[in-house]
């Protein structure tokens, strides 16, 4: 396997979806092949997942049901879209992976979850492998949620589900990222409460010193 996993992880908000592509726009043009992907919703299959995670009254499912279903949607991923991927020599930069189900299920629910739990699914699932690199955007979700409405009414579909959560849970969220962050060397913070421009040479910069 020759090709790099790059995950981008954070809040509502925060800047991911912008940051990535500005980022694959940057890879292609060192004339790397680049696979830009989302969980959920990677696959066909997923997008139907992603539907059923995404929109809709937040108490629809509990917290068990979520993560099954966001583990279904990462097994689908995995199998059909980002190793094969990797082992044809491509890069692979997905929006989300793993990290936001513990952030979500287990630190924004405030441990509803067990994380043994949601290690197990990831073992089950994911088996021992992991991004090279996991990029954590933090900002306060004041900021971040403010960002993701103003988009949200400008868009048909509607993905308010987990937007519409209480502030502790989001609060919960942005602190589990940061813990999370600090259990392997594969991850790396930036404070996305700055211009895209501004962080957009900040995730460079991290990538150059990972990879290049
Ligand atoms: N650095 C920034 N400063 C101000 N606005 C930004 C910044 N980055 C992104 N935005 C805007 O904020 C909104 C949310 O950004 P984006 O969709 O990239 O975030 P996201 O992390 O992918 O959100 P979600 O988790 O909801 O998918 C978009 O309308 C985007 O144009
Ligand atoms: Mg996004």
């Amino acid at each position: 396997m020759s090709g790099r996993f790059i995950t981008f992880e954070g809040g509502e908000g925060c800047g991911k979806t912008t940051q990535i592509a500005l980022l694959v726009e940057y890879l292609k043009a060192k004339g790397i092949e680049v696979v830009v992907t989302k969980e959920p919703g990677g696959t066909p299959i997923g997008q139907e997942l992603r539907k059923m995670l995404c929109t809709g009254d937040k108490d629809k499912f509990d917290a068990v049901a979520e993560a099954l279903l966001y583990y279904a949607d990462r097994r689908i991923h995995m199998q059909q879209k980002v190793l094969p991927a990797l082992k044809s020599g491509a890069w692979v930069v997905s929006d989300r992976f793993a990290d936001s189900t513990m952030a979500y299920q287990y630190y924004g629910y405030n441990k509803r979850l067990s994380k043994e739990m949601l290690d197990k699914l990831y073992e089950m699932t994911v088996g021992d492998f992991y991004p090279d690199l996991t990029i954590i955007l933090d900002i306060d979700p004041k900021i971040g949620l403010a960002r993701s409405f103003a988009r949200n009414n400008l868009s048909d579909a509607k993905e308010t589900r987990h937007e519409s959560r209480e502030t502790e849970f989001h609060e919960n969220l942005r602190r589990g990222f940061l813990e999370i962050a600090k259990t392997a060397e594969r991850y790396a913070v930036l404070n996305a409460d700055m211009s895209v421009d501004d962080l957009h040479e900040r995730v460079v910069a991290l990538v150059e010193k990972r990879f290049f």
